[in-house]
């Protein structure tokens, strides 16, 4: 008893499990220093300089780069699986309008798990590669947009279906970075969830579906709207440097800011932050950037915290062309490669996560039940 109170007492002094390791793992590193952000030993800013996306999610799940005739093969079965079986495509036209495009996703996965259980003894990549190809077509068909099939890359599958036609390259490599940057980022809550989920030997479309769940909370993928919705509520940087200050007195949060393991900086910000820099190529977009500069400034004067990934992205997918409710979203269509993973991970070394918790409810009482019942 005095064993588990000494160590209660470290876990509540910080609160939501901070710093407590909960099992190993051998895909990503977040803060670790002198090693920073990486997947399976690369670093962030390596793979997003030089990778793409199908091979970072080849790199998350086989665990090694793939070879340049791997990486041509996974590029075609993914584009084969990006098709929509008609029942998936009828059910969720059946959804009433109004539910968020996370609602959609989430209920998605949830139906492709009755319509294509998980066998046992499957190929473990199946369900993986199937999610990684089918979201996309999930948010484009909801959104009532054609299938581009023919597109190789998913940035490109994604712009082109939302824009109704090819996208710059520009606009593709963005978000083709910002997949690889949202891709994987070790025991983050969602991830955290769909590991408890699996550890129970459930399956692993239940174990998405709750990790959806959990990203759509503005403490963590919501964090990308909610920045969005803020930068364009300023007309101008001194308007945005008053209204921060304001929301900072009245002790709000500002979205986009802050991390629960880097007390530095996000690596991934300036990555994203530079692409949002170099695609701010009218007097709008500059205004909107030097807004977005302007609440980074007063964050780090005012509170020393700095923009995490959400801040920068927000601009970036507004730069090209995303709509802001679908923000969340693609960060689904990214961290599904880290999600499963981890669900792999887990899987392959598995013990129930079941942690305790410390009683803090009333003492022994006497029940008295409500109604007495004469018995004959
Ligand atoms: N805006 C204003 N203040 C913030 C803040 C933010 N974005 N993030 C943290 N703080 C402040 C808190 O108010 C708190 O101050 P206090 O000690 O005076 O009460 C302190 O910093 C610690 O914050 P807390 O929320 O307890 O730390 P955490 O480790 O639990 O938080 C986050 C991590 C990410 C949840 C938090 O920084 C946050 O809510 N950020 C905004 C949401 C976001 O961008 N999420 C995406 C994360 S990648």
């Amino acid at each position: 008893m005095a064993e588990i109170e000494r160590t209660y007492a470290k876990v509540k002094k910080v609160g939501g499990l901070a710093g407590i390791v909960a099992a190993d793992s051998a895909i990503c590193t977040v803060g670790i220093e002198g090693r920073g952000l990486s997947y399976r030993g690369y670093s962030i800013e390596d793979l997003a300089a030089s990778s793409s996306f199908e091979e970072v999610a080849w790199l998350l799940l086989r665990g090694n780069l793939p070879s340049p005739a791997e990486l041509e093969d996974y590029r075609a079965r993914l584009r084969e699986l990006r098709r929509l079986p008609p029942a998936l495509a009828g059910m969720l036209d059946s959804i009433p309008p109004g539910d968020t495009m996370m609602g959609i996703l989430r209920t998605g996965v949830s139906l492709l798990g009755n319509l294509e259980p998980e066998r046992q003894g499957e190929a473990p990549y199946e369900v993986a590669d199937r999610l990684v190809a089918v979201l996309p077509s999930i948010l484009l068909h909801r959104r009532g947009k054609k299938l581009p099939l023919e597109e190789q890359s998913l940035a490109g599958y994604l712009l082109h279906g939302l824009r109704g036609s090819a996208p710059p390259e520009e606009l593709r490599r963005c978000v083709d970075v910002s997949l690889i940057l949202y891709a994987e980022h070790e025991f983050n809550a969602s991830t955290f969830a769909a590991r408890v989920i699996i550890s129970t030997l459930s399956d692993a479309h239940s174990a998405v579906a709750g990790a959806i769940g959990a990203l759509a909370g503005p403490l963590h993928g919501g964090a990308n709207e909610e920045a969005m919705r803020l930068i364009e509520s300023y007309a101008d940087p001194r308007e945005a440097e008053a209204g921060v200050r304001d929301r900072l007195e009245r002790k709000e949060k500002i979205m986009g800011f802050g991390h629960r393991i880097y007390t530095v900086s996000d690596p991934r910000s300036g990555v994203i932050k530079d692409w949002a820099a170099r695609l701010a190529d009218t007097e709008e977009h500059r205004r909107m950037f030097a807004v977005a500069e302007r609440i980074e400034k007063v964050m780090w004067d005012e509170k020393k915290l700095f923009p995490n990934l959400d801040f920068y992205s927000a601009i970036a997918y507004r730069f090209c062309g995303i709509p802001t409710e679908l923000y969340t979203p693609v960060f689904v269509l990214a961290r599904i490669s880290g999600w499963m993973a981890h669900i792999m991970e887990q899987r392959a070394n598995n013990k129930l996560i079941r942690p305790i918790s410390r009683y803090t409810g009333p003492g022994p009482r006497e029940y008295v039940p409500l109604v007495k019942e004469e018995r004959t």
